[in-house]
C-alpha cells in the first residue's frame, strides 16, 4: 500500500514519496540537463542541487534562456512571520543567496504579515509585526546584498500591493480556490483573497523593470499551487510566467515519519537560528531520531542505517564536503561509526554554522533600513 501523506501550503504531514509528488503537483524533476545548463552559467553546482534538496522546478528553462540571453531576471521568496526562524527556513534562503551572487540578480522578499493573522486564530497584528522584525535578522543575516535586496511587508507595501493584487484577484473564481487550496465555506474572506497577494511580487519585476521580466521563485514544494495560480493569471494580465525551483523540507528531530518536517510550534524538536550551543547539544542527543542499533555491540556486528538517521539527514544539509559525507555514511553503516559519534559530528557543524548566522544576525539589526522596500 502506497503511504499516505499530505502536502498543501497549510499542511504537510506523514512521509513523502517525492517522486509521487513531483506527478501530483505537475512539476517537473530538475533533470541532469537544467543542472548541466545551470552549472555552465554559475560555475559549479550549489551542493543542495548535487543531493537533490533542489530537486523539481517549473518553467525554470525559461529562466536560463534569459540567462543565455542576459537578460536581467529577479528572484522572490518569502516568510510569513508566526514565530522564531528555524534550521529548514534557512535552506531555500541559502540557495536565493547562492543565486544571487552568482546571476547578481535582486531579490525580492515578501513578509506576508496578513498571512499569519487571517489563518492563525490566535495572533494578532502587533505579533505578527514583532515576529517579522525578528524574522528580518535572520533574513539579513544570511548575507544577502543590500544593494540587491528588498525586502517588504505586505500590511506596509500595500498601497503599491493592492491594486495589483485586486487585478489578480479579479481573474480567480472562488471556484478555483477551491480546488486549488481545498477551500470550504467555512474558511474566511481574508484566506480567500491571500493568495493574490502572494502572487503579485511574482509580478513586480516586470511592474518595476516596466518591461516582461522574469520572476524565479525558490521556496519548498508546499508553496507551488499558490504558483498555479499566479501562472493562471500571468498570460491574462500580460506577464511572463513565474518559474519556481523547489526543496524537499528539513525534517524535526524525530525525522519524517513521526513527526513530519520541522516546525516551530514544536519547540523541543526544532532546531531555531537563535538556540545556544548547548540547547542545540541537548536537543540532538536527546531528541534527534536514531538509525543505530540497540546496543553499541549489534551497531558494530551489523552497522548503523544513515538513510533513516537524523542527525545525517542533517549533515546532507549543512556540512558542504561531500568526501567528509560519504566517510560519514560509510562508517555508519559499516558500524565504525556509533550514534554518539555521529551525533557529536553533527551538533558540530550545526554549532558552527549557527555561531556565523547568530553573529552576522546581531550585526543585522542596525542595517535594516538598507534592505526595507518601503512603499
Ligand atoms: N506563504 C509563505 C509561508 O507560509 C510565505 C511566502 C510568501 C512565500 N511569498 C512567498 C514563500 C514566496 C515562498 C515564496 O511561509
Amino acid at each position: 500500500m502506497p503511504k499516505k501523506f499530505t502536502v498543501t501550503p497549510w499542511e504537510v504531514s506523514g512521509e513523502i514519496d517525492y517522486d509521487r509528488l513531483i506527478k501530483q503537483f505537475g512539476v517537473k524533476a530538475l533533470d541532469d540537463r537544467l543542472l548541466k545548463r545551470l552549472e555552465k552559467h554559475a560555475g559549479e553546482l550549489h551542493y543542495f542541487l548535487k543531493r537533490k534538496i533542489f530537486f523539481s522546478h517549473t518553467y525554470f528553462d525559461t529562466i536560463l534562456d534569459e540567462a543565455d540571453k542576459k537578460h536581467k531576471f529577479y528572484l522572490y521568496t518569502g516568510r510569513a512571520p508566526s514565530g522564531p526562524v528555524h534550521m529548514g527556513h534557512l535552506v531555500p534562503w541559502i540557495f536565493c543567496k547562492w543565486l544571487q551572487d552568482k546571476f547578481n540578480v535582486t531579490l525580492l522578499f515578501q513578509i506576508p504579515d496578513e498571512e499569519k493573522f487571517l489563518f492563525n486564530e490566535s495572533l494578532t497584528f502587533e505579533d505578527t509585526h514583532k515576529w517579522a522584525y525578528e524574522n528580518i535578522l535572520d533574513i539579513i543575516a544570511v548575507g544577502f546584498d543590500p544593494k540587491k535586496t528588498k525586502i517588504f511587508l505586505d500590511t506596509e507595501y500595500a498601497n503599491v500591493m493592492y491594486k495589483h493584487a485586486c487585478r489578480v484577484a479579479k481573474k480567480i473564481t472562488f471556484s478555483t480556490t477551491k480546488s486549488t487550496f481545498g477551500f470550504t465555506d467555512s474558511n474566511n474572506i481574508g484566506e480567500i483573497f491571500y493568495t493574490a497577494m502572494q502572487s503579485v511580487p511574482a509580478f513586480l519585476p516586470s511592474i518595476m523593470e516596466n518591461k516582461p521580466t522574469y520572476c524565479l521563485i525558490p521556496c519548498a514544494i508546499d508553496q507551488q499551487p499558490h504558483f498555479f495560480m499566479t501562472n493562471d493569471v500571468a498570460p491574462k494580465l500580460g506577464y511572463p510566467k513565474t518559474a519556481t525551483i523547489l526543496c524537499r523540507f528539513l525534517p524535526g528531530l524525530q525525522g519524517m515519519h513521526k513527526e513530519g518536517k520541522m516546525s516551530s510550534s514544536i519547540e523541543n524538536t526544532t532546531i531555531f537560528a537563535t538556540d545556544s550551543p548547548e540547547k542545540v547539544r541537548d536537543k540532538i542527543n536527546r531528541y534527534a531520531f536514531s538509525g543505530g542499533r540497540e546496543t553499541t555491540e549489534e551497531h558494530r556486528k551489523k552497522g548503523g542505517n544513515p538513510d533513516i538517521d537524523v542527525s545525517y539527514q542533517y549533515l546532507t544539509y549543512f556540512l558542504e564536503d561531500s568526501k567528509k559525507l560519504k566517510q560519514i555514511y560509510d562508517d555508519y553503516k559499516s558500524g565504525k561509526m556509533l550514534t554518539g559519534e555521529l551525533k557529536k559530528i553533527t551538533i558540530d557543524v550545526i554549532n558552527s554554522f549557527l555561531k556565523e548566522h547568530q553573529a552576522r544576525r546581531e550585526k543585522a539589526k542596525n542595517q535594516i533600513e538598507k534592505f526595507m522596500l518601503r512603499g
